[in-house]
């Protein structure tokens, strides 16, 4: 292509540049884009589109013009071109990175096509929240139904809300029927992020095995979690205390709490878990340290939701049960409907008077 139609052609909107070196306009582009093929055929055979706004300011940006000193400035540089996708980098592999990479491969599979995704991720297997918490009695506070991947909602939980453990199964199971781990980079922490202006473009600094290298991308995605590093709480004497000392979010297997006198700090959602697990290992003596209440919002009951009564707030899914939601997807979906009907209800205690009047 000559260099000025190469120049207008990136220009526009759409972004698409077609090769024309082995004298094919065709076969390049993914389906869902004949649109801008067609107007790329249209520029390259010498017969120019109506301009969009998208063209007009690419135009006036290459003209020169600048009447328009608000109008944002387009990057000649298509964002992809049949020579080179899009370039995107994932950060974690928890639950949100591996539903995006979920997204571009089945959901959108032309995305295959454009986009060439990178996750990197700082530990050495998926799961995120589920891999690193470990400690005893870890659990989750959503039934187990809908706490999932949402194209694969297993139809085999034990209970009504599952252990860490069993979640950490389910997300390492799930992984791998649908082969999601394939672009993560494990043991590769993303240590630093800096937009290039010029390229328009993302640096993005990874370390792996102690050295640091630079990748560039033209679009970030954090899946980092919100909840990945922790702290030692400001304690006065806290770091010269000599007895064992362990944190929820890397609990010491090595320790061992039988007939131990134990203070646990704390009553979030990790303390309140850890503390019962403590007070029944044999012999310990166990100090819970509150500085204040927890609140605790009152459970839907599951047996109502199976048709059950008096089967206790995390009761087993029976095989008969099990049977029925694996048979019956349409009655898995439902019950799962029904699952996040009665817990978007909850937030209806957060409306105050003044937000139902709104309404
Ligand atoms: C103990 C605990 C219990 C919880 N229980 C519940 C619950 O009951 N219900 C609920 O809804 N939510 C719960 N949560 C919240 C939970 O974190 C989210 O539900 C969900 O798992 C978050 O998934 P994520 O993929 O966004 O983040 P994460 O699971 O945190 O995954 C982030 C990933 O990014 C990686 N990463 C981070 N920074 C970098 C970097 N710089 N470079 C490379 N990789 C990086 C991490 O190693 C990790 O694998 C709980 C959280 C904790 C800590
Ligand atoms: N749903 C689940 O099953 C589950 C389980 C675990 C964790 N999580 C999630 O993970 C996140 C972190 O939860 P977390 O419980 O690990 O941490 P957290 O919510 O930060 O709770 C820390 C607790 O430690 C207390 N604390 C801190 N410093 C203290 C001190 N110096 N003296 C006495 N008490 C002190 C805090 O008291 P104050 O409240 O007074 O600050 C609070 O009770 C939350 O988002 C939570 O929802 C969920």
């Amino acid at each position: 292509m000559e260099p000025q139609r190469q120049e207008y052609f990136a220009g526009i909107s759409d972004g698409v540049v077609i090769d024309g070196r082995n004298g094919s306009d065709r076969g390049f582009l993914p389906n869902g884009h004949s649109h801008a093929l067609t107007k790329a055929v249209r520029v390259v055979s010498g017969t120019l589109p109506p301009m969009t706004n998208g063209t007009k300011m690419a135009q006036r940006d290459m003209d020169g013009d600048s009447s328009d000193e608000h109008a944002p400035r387009l990057n000649p540089k298509p964002a992809y071109s049949v020579l080179q996708k899009l370039r995107t980098i994932t950060i974690g592999a928890g639950f949100s990175g591996m539903i995006f990479a979920h997204k571009l491969r089945y959901e959108h599979p032309e995305m295959e096509q454009i986009v060439d995704n990178t996750i990197y991720e700082a530990r050495s297997e998926v799961g995120g929240t589920w891999l690193v918490n470990t400690y005893p009695g870890v659990q989750c506070d959503v039934p187990s139904h809908i706490y999932a991947f949402p194209f694969d909602p297993s139809p085999d939980w034990d209970r009504f809300y599952s252990t860490g453990p069993q979640i950490q199964e389910y997300i390492v199971r799930t992984v791998k029927k649908w082969d999601l781990d394939r672009d993560v980079q494990f043991n590769t922490r993303v240590v630093g992020l800096y937009w290039q202006e010029e390229l328009s473009q993302w640096k993005v600094t990874v370390e792996h095995d102690g050295k640091q290298h630079d990748e560039y991308a033209d679009v970030v995605i954090s899946g980092q979690g919100f909840l990945n590093t922790w702290q030692w709480p400001r304690i006065p004497g806290l770091q010269e205390f000599e007895g064992h000392k362990i944190h929820s979010a890397a609990w010491d297997h090595s320790f061992d709490p039988t007939n131990k006198q134990i203070a646990v700090i704390g009553n979030g959602s990790s303390g309140v878990q850890i503390l019962p697990q403590m007070a029944k290992a044999e012999g310990t003596q166990v100090i819970s340290f509150q500085r204040g209440p927890t609140w605790i919002v009152s459970r839907m009951d599951p047996g109502k939701l199976l048709g059950k009564s008096n089967i206790g707030s995390n009761p087993v899914y029976t095989e008969e049960d099990k049977r029925k939601f694996r048979l019956d997807r349409e009655s898995h979906h439902q019950y799962r409907r029904k699952l996040i009907h009665n817990i978007n209800k909850a937030f209806r205690m957060v409306c105050t008077r003044e937000t139902h009047a709104s309404r």
